[in-house]
């Protein structure tokens, strides 16, 4: 194993992707790169990071900015709590540390939303810091290269994994080092299509010398995502105008503006569900709801088929704990929506 990032360096000089992040140094702009990979393609982030680098330059020009907008710029990527975390840590190094990010693993790790894979990241693609990266792309180089046959969810396992990833980084170039493992699993090392006859390091892989590269990395089965029945309403007042609501700040979406929802639960009907929803939660009585449309969206630990009314106003306010407004269609554009609301929105301008 003593070759084997000598290897993978080798193979990252004959040719890599050419991507907005990999031309700068800027320690700000790969963070803001790192954050956007997590959960999400590549090819999807691409145009997301040129825009938020153009509206954001800077660690300053964030920190500044409203909640409103960096929601927005971040609006259908998903698991926005990284961009409410990447605003509060851009705060904490303009407030605390006079704008300058720190230069190590350890120090990037106390910033609010940057756990040990983004610490390890941004020290050595920005700093070249000798700091390990392990990712999903990772895991699966690692546990092939040694065709480890435990369980990758298990934290011991992670902890192991860590350790080899660590022990592996060179002390030059470590930043490449580390993308060439990662772009390596993007491209190569696939989960159900590995191509080890292209790979730099397959002389070095266990699993490879053993046929067991389709079993690695080892995972539980996968359990079955529960679906939720959730409706919403659309509620129009007489002069025209919608309520929104933006949910809390802690939970899932927070910060999002969106329309009045809820679970529908056993037994209920949808129309009962509504009254019974839009009530509880938003203080709010109305009638005459009418289909407007039907929305399905998967999240992580989910799948929901959103139901949506339009219905009329009766009377009643939200608390005034909840941030609501009432709005027309033209209102919407400067704030942010989850991407299920939108679709709601799509429907109300083609009707
Ligand atoms: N995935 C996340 N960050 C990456 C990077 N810097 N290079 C390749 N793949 C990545």
């Amino acid at each position: 194993m003593q070759n084997f990032a000598q290897h993978l360096l080798a193979w990252w000089d004959e040719g890599h992707a050419d991507l907005p992040w990999r031309r700068t140094r800027d320690p700000y702009h790969i963070w803001v790169s790192e954050i956007m990979l997590q959960q999400t393609q590549i090819a999807t982030v691409i145009p997301y990071y040129k825009r938020w680098i153009t509206r954001f330059p800077t660690v300053d020009a964030l920190a500044a900015a409203e909640l409103d907008e960096v929601l927005k710029m971040w609006e259908g990527l998903g698991y926005y709590s990284r961009a409410r975390n990447l605003q509060t840590a851009a705060k904490t190094v303009v407030e605390e540390l006079d704008g300058e990010m720190p230069k190590t693993a350890e120090g990037l790790l106390r910033l609010k939303g940057i756990g040990r894979y983004t610490a390890g990241a941004i020290a050595s693609i920005a700093f070249d810091q000798a700091a390990p990266v392990l990712d999903g792309n990772v895991i699966r180089v690692l546990s092939r290269i040694t065709d480890l046959p435990d369980d990758t969810t298990q934290t011991a396992t992670k902890n192991a994994l860590w350790q080899l990833a660590d022990s592996l980084v060179p002390t030059e170039r470590a930043g490449d080092y580390n993308q060439a493992l990662m772009e390596l699993g993007q491209k190569i090392c696939q989960p159900t299509t590995p191509a080890c006859h292209l790979c730099p390091v397959a002389m070095l892989c266990m699993a490879r010398e053993r046929g067991t590269q389709l079993e690695r990395p080892v995972r539980p089965p996968r359990k079955r995502t529960p679906h939720h029945d959730v409706v919403a309403a659309v509620i129009f007042r007489e002069d025209g105008r919608f309520l929104i609501v933006q949910r809390s700040l802690d939970g899932l979406l927070g910060g999002m503006w969106g329309f009045p929802h809820g679970r529908q639960v056993k037994g209920e009907s949808k129309l009962a569900a509504l009254a019974r929803v839009v009530s509880e939660a938003y203080g709010v009585q109305i009638d005459s709801a009418q289909p407007l449309t039907e929305v399905k969206h998967a999240y992580t630990h989910f799948r929901m088929t959103l139901h949506v009314f339009r219905a009329t106003y009766v009377n009643g306010q939200p608390p005034t704990s909840t941030n609501f407004a009432w709005v027309s269609i033209s209102d919407l554009d400067a704030l942010p929506f989850a991407v299920t609301d939108q679709k709601i929105i799509q429907q109300l301008m083609r009707d």
